[in-house]
């Protein structure tokens, strides 16, 4: 049985599933929420957002945020992989015009 996390998307306030070994990007994106996202690989920091609540893990070795930023609770949901249930802080969401 894979073991799947729940991913809190604030302002917004929606919850979805995340599957093992997807990222909170891709969790959101599956369920048509808009993140904002742009190289997907931990470089461009376009996703950049904050986690509020959980831990994540990564896919790459060092994502694009420097110590303090990783201190202060930002992440970048194209290359994190949830750890526990994880409430995300991401007030720049491309809603459809
Ligand atoms: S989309 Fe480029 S760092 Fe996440």
């Amino acid at each position: 049985m894979s073991t799947q996390r729940s991913l809190r998307i604030e302002p917004l306030g929606r919850t979805v599933p995340v599957e093992e070994g997807r990222t909170l990007l891709e969790a959101a994106l599956a369920q048509g929420i808009k993140l904002r996202s742009s190289c997907r690989n931990g470089t461009c920091r376009e996703c950049l957002a904050r986690i509020v609540e959980g831990s994540v893990r990564y896919r790459v070795e060092w994502p694009g945020l420097s110590p303090d930023e990783k201190a202060e609770g930002c992440t970048l949901p194209c290359v994190a992989l949830p750890q526990t249930d994880v409430v995300l802080l991401q007030p720049r969401l491309e809603v459809p015009g």
